[in-house]
């Protein structure tokens, strides 16, 4: 018989042992601090205590812990696995390719089926793009996005025109382009961002911005006022090359901007002879309760960008679609330098080109958009419910995304000491009663699964009900 080589059992008897397993579970807060040094997080925080959640595996919405404890993952992970957490299709996708092709770059014209189908069938559900260009993530798609828009304009002898406009508290990535452009001041310090040529307008927030006595429109208009001062400000249409937008701002908030908002500032850019960037990292692919966010709000894009949703997160992958306009003088420009000298080594990877084809195919297949139109209805009129409670101030959003924002005084709009941290707490609560949310400051974001049923979403929001009642009760303490 043969036997264990570290403790001389019989194998049967060894692996009865939970040994390693056991071991592991001890050692894993210690593991994790003293080895990882983990994204966007505190990690004098995290130095002492570790991670604030294991996660060990995922079944349809739910995840579960080390200890087996089941979550509702009301943000989709991070805005991402739309699909679920259990896909069998899309990890069969992922093995087959896997097995066929694991790796092929797509550098000097070089082409694979994934790749190529996939951008087929992405042009097809965005018809106004005419090319597909891959990367890795978001970030790595809009400093692309940077790239290509200066790239454009040195094409087009405008030296000049490089200034690109994007808002406060939007988010557009962490590298040094896409970080730039971000607004949020968190990701900007110390880390001597943003770089030249990137300018932050308004962030279009009516409930915190909008002037007493001032309506939606009223306040719209005064934003693309602003916008267009600044931009002539900054040398009008010599000088300034494009505006980027989330459709619904994501990370800064879940903020949908006030109506006839996109009107304005569109025919403001028009007017500057700018490209309008749509980064639907975030709202594309159904989120909003369309395919893309730019239908939802009307919106025409010169270049879309999106990633997360594309591949249910299962693999990394991001992708820019750019209009014909923008690509015949990408070609123009390639064609002096004898090619267009940016891509990835992971640019179209072909496991994950093929995890995101199937994914299109399910959502044709379950109509997945037709869902989230059908249980949208039932998804508001719960949530707006939380209007009544005492600790919410706004709730706001569009489609299957949405934030509650906690405020000290309902009726001033007085905000919480940010120092208390109120949302950070809504969120700890809310794990404990089994629901992942995310907090934005004071705002508690929700962003689940487009496959959630309605009997699900009153689950969810049962257990946020318990996490805002603890946290009232918490602040009330406070007192
Ligand atoms: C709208 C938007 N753009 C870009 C990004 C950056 O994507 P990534 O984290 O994959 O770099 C994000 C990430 O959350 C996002 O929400």
């Amino acid at each position: 018989m043969t036997t264990d080589s570290a403790t001389g059992a019989a194998p049967s008897q060894a692996r009865q042992k939970p040994l390693i397993r056991d071991e592991k579970k001890r050692d894993s807060k210690t593991i994790a601090r003293s080895y990882h040094l983990p994204p966007t997080t505190n990690l004098s925080t995290h130095d002492i205590t570790g991670p604030t959640l294991h996660v060990q595996k995922g079944n349809g919405i739910y995840i579960y812990d080390d200890e087996g404890k089941e979550y509702i993952e009301g943000m989709s992970g991070l805005w991402n696995v739309s699909l679920g957490f259990s896909e069998k299709r899309l990890v069969e996708a992922a093995t087959k390719q896997l097995n066929e092709l694991p790796y092929y770059h797509l550098f000097s014209a070089k082409a694979h089926d994934p790749a190529i189908d996939l951008a087929e069938g992405l042009i097809k559900i965005a018809p106004w793009a005419s090319k597909v260009f891959f990367a890795n993530s978001g970030s790595e798609a809009n400093d692309t996005v940077v790239k290509m828009v200066w790239y454009y304009n040195n094409a087009l002898d405008r030296p000049k025109k490089k200034k690109i406009f994007s808002r406060i508290k939007a988010y557009h990535g962490i590298a040094v382009g896409s970080g730039s452009l971000t607004g949020i001041p968190k990701n900007h310090a110390d880390f001597d961002l943003p770089i030249k040529n990137i300018y932050h307008t308004s962030c279009p927030h009516y409930y915190r911005y909008g002037r007493e006595g001032e309506s939606e429109e009223e306040y719209a208009t005064r934003l693309a006022e602003e916008f267009e001062k600044m931009v002539v400000e900054q040398g009008g249409a010599e000088e300034c090359a494009a505006f980027i937008a989330e459709p619904v701002l994501g990370a800064g908030g879940v903020i949908v901007p006030p109506k006839t908002y996109y009107a304005k500032m569109q025919a403001i850019v028009k007017k500057y002879d700018m490209l309008w960037i749509d980064d639907e990292v975030i709202c594309g692919f159904g989120r909003l309760g369309d395919m893309w966010g730019a239908e939802t709000l009307d919106i025409k894009p010169d270049i879309l960008v999106s990633s997360k949703a594309i591949s249910n997160a299962y693999l990394p992958l991001s992708c820019v679609m750019v209009a014909d306009n923008v690509y015949q003088v990408l070609v123009t420009q390639s064609k002096k330098h004898g090619v267009f000298a940016h891509g990835f080594t992971g640019s179209g990877h072909p496991v994950a080109c093929a995890v995101a084809l199937e994914v299109l195919k399910i959502y044709e297949e379950r109509a997945i958009v037709q869902h989230v139109k059908d249980v949208v209805p039932h998804f508001w009129e719960k949530l707006k419910t939380f209007e009544g409670h005492p600790l919410v101030g706004e709730v706001r959003g569009i489609g299957l995304i949405a934030a509650l924002e906690c405020v000290k005084d309902k009726a001033t709009k007085e905000a919480f000491d940010a120092g208390l941290g109120v949302g950070a707490k809504v969120a700890e609560f809310a794990q404990t009663h089994g629901l992942i949310v995310r907090n934005l400051g004071d705002s508690i974001a929700l962003c689940p699964p487009l496959i959630i049923t309605e009997a699900q979403i009153d689950e969810l929001l049962s257990r946020l009900s318990k996490a805002l009642d603890d946290t009232l009760e918490w602040v009330k303490a406070k007192r």
